[in-house]
């Protein structure tokens, strides 16, 4: 295929500007965006009249080919990249996990998992222990492995849960790194004490997992989170933001000036509780992720918190499992694998509910999906922009058509889909990653190994203060707003 590629008479998008140009790309790279750009006939022509031309999406939050809960995510890199691309989607950030606390070890596990890659992709990594190994290794991936972000988890005891002592020092290091520390915030200790009341109780099903860690859990962690950060005067990103409780902690933060951001997930945006009350135990346990999806009512509070600034962008913690795999939790809920899907959905489903919803503008789209998290994890403009010399990661939009989400369709390896059934206005019709069009009239044209590993610089923008135009961001903030449940 033609490594020249002209996308014509279409609206591009950034993050702060959009205009109707012309955009030329060629080996992979964005070479021009302006109007009426001629060619010679050995370029592949793609008229995007009337059609959104964006930035790919860019997902801060995946989990593919993770061993977790005594099994492996259905979607490896390649499948879940695949879905991916088929939804608009050209980079992921992937958490790797230590191997027996170790971060090298995890490094190397990850990076064979991602040799098959079809999409570019970064690392995060999990803090799991703490010792002067541990300590040596962070600065390892800091400085030559190309990872600028560490995860904590207050949740998860006895697997990977840490204790406040080791998020001290965590959060210390990375200030020193110039990383930027993250947090799973669950009281794990608490959630630990609900799982006992509940079985207790005789509540074996997945009910029980929305009962046994409620949204004030995910507030105490993170306020502490927030506090603990402020105290070590570090940036935080708090991962999947679940409820209003946890939200309104980083509302009043951020308002205060405290250096936070807040990822909700799709999942978390536009899904609700009820169906783990469901009957029929393969569509409850369909719905079990950490921390839960909670009451109707927060995932809108959580929509409104993007539109107001107040959270920064979304990811989709995709951690897929099939209804096979997550019968391994049939008679104890404590033992359904956790984690949804989202990979494949995210762009869709936030175009259709908040730009087609008018919530948002579409340049507060693609600053929600794709430029936001370029510029956090210090690969913008790079990464998140439809400019001349970024990476030619591209998706064209129509926002006339529509798109049906089911497992019988989706890309993903998995038997279900948590957002079946669900349609909308906004489709994306043209995936190009790195310069090639790999998504087109409903066809995927992937190869493994044409995705590359993005090595993510410490120091992003969070370590120079909130810079000028968040601070003027910040003072035009308005109060989330509030919702009884
Ligand atoms: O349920 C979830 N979220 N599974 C993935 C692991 C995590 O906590 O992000
Ligand atoms: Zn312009
Ligand atoms: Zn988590
Ligand atoms: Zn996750």
């Amino acid at each position: 295929s033609s490594s020249k590629i002209l996308i014509k008479g279409g609206t591009v998008v950034n993050a702060h500007h959009q205009e109707i140009a012309d955009v030329y790309v060629e080996d992979g790279i964005i070479v021009a965006v302006k109007p009426n750009i001629k060619v010679g006939d050995d370029v592949i022509v793609l008229d995007a009249t009337g059609k959104f031309v964006m930035p790919g999406g860019i997902d801060p939050h995946t989990h593919l080919a993770f061993d977790f809960m005594g099994t492996q995510t259905v979607d490896d890199f390649f499948g879940g990249q695949s879905a991916a691309l088929a939804g608009g989607t050209t980079m992921h950030i992937d958490f790797v996990i230590p191997v027996n606390g170790s971060l090298s070890a995890g490094y190397e596990a990850y990076t064979k998992k991602a040799k098959k890659s079809c999409m570019d992709y970064g690392f995060h990594m999990a803090i799991t222990k703490w010792d002067e190994i541990v300590s040596r290794d962070m600065e390892i991936m800091v400085k030559e492995k190309g990872i600028n972000s560490f995860k904590f988890f207050l949740a998860y005891k006895g697997d990977l849960m840490i204790k406040d002592e080791l998020l001290l020092e965590g959060f210390k290091k990375c200030k020193s790194l110039g990383a930027l520390a993250m947090v799973h915030a669950e009281n794990g200790d608490a959630v630990f004490e609900g799982q006992k009341r509940m079985i207790e109780l005789g509540i074996t099903g997945p009910e029980g997992h929305a009962l046994s860690r409620p949204a004030v859990l995910e507030g105490e962690a993170t306020a502490r989170a927030i506090r603990l950060a402020g105290f070590m005067d570090t940036p935080l990103y708090v991962v999947h933001v679940m409820s209003i409780d946890a939200m309104e902690e980083i509302a009043e933060a951020r308002k205060k000036g405290q250096r936070v951001i807040g990822e909700p997930v799709v999942s978390g945006l536009v899904l609700d509780d009820s169906e783990l009350w469901n009957p029929d135990f393969k569509t409850a346990a369909k719905f079990v992720m950490s921390p839960p999806i909670r009451a109707a009512g927060h995932g809108e509070a959580l929509q409104a918190a993007l539109s107001t600034g107040v959270l920064q962008l979304v990811g989709t913690d995709h951690c897929g499992f099939s209804s096979a795999q997550k019968a391994l939790g049939i008679d104890d809920f404590r033992k359904i694998p956790n984690g949804v899907n989202g990979i494949e959905e995210r762009m869709h489903l936030v175009w259709d509910t908040m730009v087609e919803s008018g919530q948002i503008s579409v340049t507060d789209y693609v600053r929600l999906t794709s430029t936001e998290c370029a510029r956090i994890f210090n690969i913008y403009p790079r990464k998140g922009a439809i400019l001349a010399g970024s990476d030619a990661d591209i998706i064209i939009l129509n926002p006339n058509s529509s798109f049906e989400i089911s497992a019988s369709s989706h890309h993903s390896r998995s038997d279900t889909n948590v957002f079946e059934g669900r349609r909308g206005k906004g489709k994306v019709e043209v995936t190009i990653a790195r310069g090639r069009v790999v998504w087109e009239n409903d066809e995927l044209k992937v190869a493994p190994g044409s995705g590359k590993y993005i090595d993510m610089p410490p120091f992003g923008y969070l370590f120079n203060g909130i810079d000028k135009e968040d601070a003027k961001y910040l003072s035009s903030l308005q109060a989330p707003v509030k919702r009884s449940i």
